[in-house]
């Protein structure tokens, strides 16, 4: 018995080093160093475990105080990782698509991103981003506004009705505990659908439930998603989760397949509501008369999985900034009193917050822009090396993936003195370029980001006027990487409708 236990230990143990003598022999990227990781699992089981956030730091840091200017993680989910350390190294890397091209990861899990911006690399992207950057004009935007106003007065009559029906046990005065989070996310979602395609009721309801049905295929582990990819036959197999995800990607394809043809009609037709006000609408615009753009227009495939592009990067990232700055703003009643004065200021008529407010809100911007460095709605990009290349004097292989983690940078005390400070007083004047970098970098940075900030401030503007926001207890930080960057256990934030409103 005892011959058989210590054959199968010296068996797994010589299994254990030929398999970490042969990655050490293998690997390219042995030159740059890795925190201690697991065999076989690397550092993944502590991805399962700790607040994101902190574990790149903690990562970090002994790299950084050895002077470092990159580590390795490797986090089984993804290829192995490269992350940078230098503060000059986002510049080179994002700003350089051409050694750097974006990693094609996402496109075996997320269901029409092939070919949508997200997606394409050099040449195509360059193209699409021309074609689709006309949604984002400054007259674009401000119809958009419609809808973020829209959205956020029903949501904010709904937080009167709750705090109607509630007295608060430690204020004495109607108050309600919102999970802010949930509303939200209700919030991004309504504004960026109803933004991408304008549509009479009861096909806009097809289209949202086709929407919905993409958000649902990503709540699953994506771990379990990736790796489900990665074996080939599996996805073909009828039985099974993947089935399932085979029949709801047919459904939802037949279903924005539909709207776009439905919005072709109302335009070829010029019904009500046809006008180009959205997405969709510039897009097939661009296909019945191309005489108005230098640039071959997007096809109805491009089109179907740029909608759902752009909700994936749309809502996501809006509803944890949201949520991040309005638990920020319940947390710092200083700052919450300066926000209100401004507003009180600038703002003439809260449910209708316009364009020109919005530029003149100067301090509820320095607060989202602080908001989104120390919180971070998006963390992390990632690129992978086109071919051998340098970045300062390390050598990085071909295809190697690199990346930029946000908070890493935004937490530099060069960069931002004392960044444990949550101070939006640090953006009261320009900061370098390249050092803030809540929205990318470079070509690919995010071409929603004004569309993105206006909802949020619309939003903002309404909750703040109308609401004394405070926390009754502070949850535990604990945040994990998705599309955006969320808080484990719910964010509650206590409203209390402020005296002019009561
Ligand atoms: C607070 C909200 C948002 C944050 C923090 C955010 C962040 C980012 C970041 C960091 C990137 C760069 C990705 C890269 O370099 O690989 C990006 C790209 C992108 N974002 Fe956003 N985003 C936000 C809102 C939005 C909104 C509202 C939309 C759509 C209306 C959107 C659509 C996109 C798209 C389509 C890209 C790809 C751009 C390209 O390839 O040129 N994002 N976003």
């Amino acid at each position: 018995m005892l011959e058989l236990v210590i054959y199968i230990f010296t068996s797994i143990l010589a299994l254990l080093l030929s398999y970490l003598l042969y990655e050490r022999v293998t690997s390219k990227t042995n030159h740059i160093p890795q925190p201690w990781s697991w065999p076989f699992l690397k550092h993944y089981p502590y991805f399962v475990e700790k607040d994101h956030v902190k574990l790149y730091a903690d990562f970090a840091e002994p790299f950084r105080k050895a002077g470092k200017e990159f580590f390795r993680v490797n986090n089984l989910s993804l290829p192995e990782q490269v992350v940078l350390l230098n503060p000059e190294h986002p510049k080179l890397v994002l700003g350089r698509p051409d050694l750097f091209v974006r990693s094609r990861a996402l496109n075996d899990v997320i269901p029409f991103f092939e070919h949508g911006l997200l997606n394409v690399r050099g040449d195509q992207h360059r193209r699409q981003k021309k074609l689709l950057s006309q949604a984002f004009t400054p007259a674009m935007l401000s119809k958009y506004l419609a809808a973020s106003n829209k959205v956020g007065n029903d949501k904010i009559q709904k937080w009167h009705d709750l705090a109607k029906q509630h007295t608060d046990d430690t204020i004495h005065a109607p108050a309600a505990l919102i999970d802010v989070l949930a509303d939200y996310t209700d919030i991004a979602f309504t504004v960026a659908s109803k933004s991408l395609v304008y549509m009479p009721e009861q096909d806009y309801q097809e289209f949202t439930k086709a929407l919905l049905g993409v958000t649902d295929l990503l709540k699953d582990g994506t771990f379990w998603k990736v790796l489900f990819a990665k074996i080939p036959f599996v996805k073909y197999l009828p039985f099974g989760t993947d089935g399932a995800r085979q029949k709801s990607i047919k459904m939802i394809d037949t279903s924005i397949r539909k709207v776009i043809e439905k919005k072709r009609q109302m335009i070829i037709n010029s019904e009500e509501g046809s006008d180009d006000n959205d997405l969709v609408g510039i897009c097939i615009r661009g296909q019945l008369d191309q005489s108005k753009i230098d640039e071959t227009p997007l096809t109805d495939l491009e089109i179907r999985d740029n909608l759902v592009t752009f909700l994936i990067g749309a809502f996501d990232t809006t509803s944890s900034c949201l949520t991040w700055t309005t638990y920020a703003i319940a947390k710092h009643p200083d700052i919450q009193k300066k926000l209100r004065e401004e507003i009180n200021q600038v703002v003439e008529d809260f449910d209708n917050v316009t364009y020109t407010d919005i530029a003149n809100l100067k301090y509820l911007d320095m607060v989202i822009k602080e908001s989104l460095r120390y919180y971070n709605a998006s963390i992390r990009v990632g690129r992978l090396a086109a071919q051998d290349c340098h970045i300062g004097d390390t050598w990085i292989p071909k295809g190697q993936m690199i990346k930029t983690v946000f908070s890493l940078f935004h937490m530099n005390e060069k960069t931002f003195p004392e960044p444990e400070k949550f101070d939006p007083e640090r953006f009261r004047e320009p900061v370098k370029i390249g050092s803030w970098l809540a929205f990318g970098y470079g070509p690919y940075s995010c071409i929603g980001k004004k569309f993105a900030l206006n909802e949020i401030k619309t939003v903002l503007v309404k909750v703040v006027a109308n609401f004394q926001l405070s926390l009754k207890n502070e949850p535990k930080l604990n945040r994990r990487i998705k599309v955006g960057l969320f808080n484990e256990e719910p964010i509650h934030v206590l409203i209390q409708p402020t005296k002019r409103q009561e």
